[in-house]
């Protein structure tokens, strides 16, 4: 038997600042029922002047370090999953700084909701040929840096906080059962983070584009309907190829966009509402950080247990979508 891999360890952080409901009527026309009976939501953390994203992950990274009873030294590869570095050219080595992980080589990963998962399927891929035997996935995103907080529509989704988990190389049999990932940018213009040209001429027949990001825009109806479409189609091909049932997932673990297509997911595969993990409620849509976000806080609660099987799927801007099925611990 090749070699494997297994999840050993997870860790979070999130800003200590709490948007509430509440807090969203007062900014733009909306309601704490309108958003709570849609979404799901009723907080998120939104990061302060003073917080990064390199902080929260190296805090996210320290914690799930330790649960695997590793040290950072013992890190030989960190992949961040990030659509809002601190620094365009990647943020994976500053964490890599802050957390002494000396001996690992660190570069970034944008694949928006999706990238999560896609960076774990990448680490699977370094550890399975033999290539690293300790490697930590980071899903880190702070969106209120993005969000235009004028358009009611997308505002009240966001939330920021950064999730990690440790992956290591196993001898006896590979507890990453299943997984895919999926694209189709034909649908690329339903969600955007859209860089803005504002052209500067250099000398004459030259001109630059010096522009700007622009606030996040969203068809969220398209969306919608995408994900509850792909993403229970993803995760029967996991359970095909893993040759599972529905029967044999422990929990459903999907990226924390709305409770609803959380709701939805789980009756298309005939799995129970009580499988679901969600925190959607406390900390709304976090991007990359969602999947670690929620997958930390059951593992903490004693939800999750070593052997217990969970489903877990990321979806979003690309379009773009993924299913991974494994055995935690
Ligand atoms: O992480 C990336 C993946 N992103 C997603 O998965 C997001 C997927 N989409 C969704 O979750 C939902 O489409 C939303 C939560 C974004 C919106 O829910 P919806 O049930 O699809 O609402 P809608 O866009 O159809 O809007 C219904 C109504 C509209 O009013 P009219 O046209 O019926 O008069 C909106 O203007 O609700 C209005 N509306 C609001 N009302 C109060 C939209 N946003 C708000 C708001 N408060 N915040």
């Amino acid at each position: 038997m090749g070699a494997g891999m297994a999840i050993t360890g997870c860790g979070s952080a999130a800003p200590t600042s709490v948007l509430t409901n509440h807090h969203l009527t007062q900014m733009v026309e909306t309601s704490d029922d309108w958003i709570y009976t849609r979404t799901g939501m009723k907080n998120r953390h939104i990061a302060s002047p003073m917080e990064s994203l390199s902080q929260l992950s190296a805090t996210a990274a320290k914690n799930a370090i330790a649960m695997a009873g590793i040290s950072a030294a013992n890190i030989d590869l960190i992949i961040l999953a990030t659509s809002t570095p601190d620094d365009l050219f990647g943020s994976a080595c500053k964490i890599q700084g802050l957390i002494g992980a000396t001996n690992a080589v660190a570069f970034d990963l944008t694949a928006a909701c999706s990238g999560f998962l896609f960076a774990l399927i990448t680490a699977s891929q370094f550890i399975r040929t033999g290539a690293y035997r300790n490697v930590l996935v980071v899903g880190a995103d702070l969106l209120s840096r993005w969000v235009d907080w004028t358009d009611r529509a997308s505002c009240v989704l966001f939330g920021d906080g950064a999730g990690a988990v440790v992956c290591q190389r196993t001898k006896n049999g590979d507890r990453l059962l299943s997984s895919g990932m999926y694209s189709d940018g034909s649908d690329n213009n339903s969600l955007n983070l859209h860089y803005q040209n504002d052209d500067r001429p250099l000398v004459e027949d030259i001109t630059v584009q010096q522009g700007t990001y622009q606030p996040i825009t969203m068809n969220g109806k398209e969306v919608y309907r995408f994900a509850v479409a792909k993403v229970p189609e993803a995760i029967e091909k996991a359970m095909f190829h893993a040759n599972l049932k529905a029967d044999d997932i422990d929990w459903l673990l999907l990226h924390q966009a709305n409770q609803r297509i959380m709701d939805a997911v789980a009756k298309r595969l005939n799995i129970p509402q009580s499988k679901i993990l969600s925190n959607i409620a406390e900390y709304g849509n976090t991007s990359a950080a969602s999947i670690p976000l929620a997958l930390d806080a059951a593992v903490r609660a004693g939800k999750v247990k070593p052997g217990d099987t969970v489903a877990t799927s990321g979806f979003g801007a690309g379009l773009s979508w993924g299913s991974a099925i494994f055995k935690w611990g």
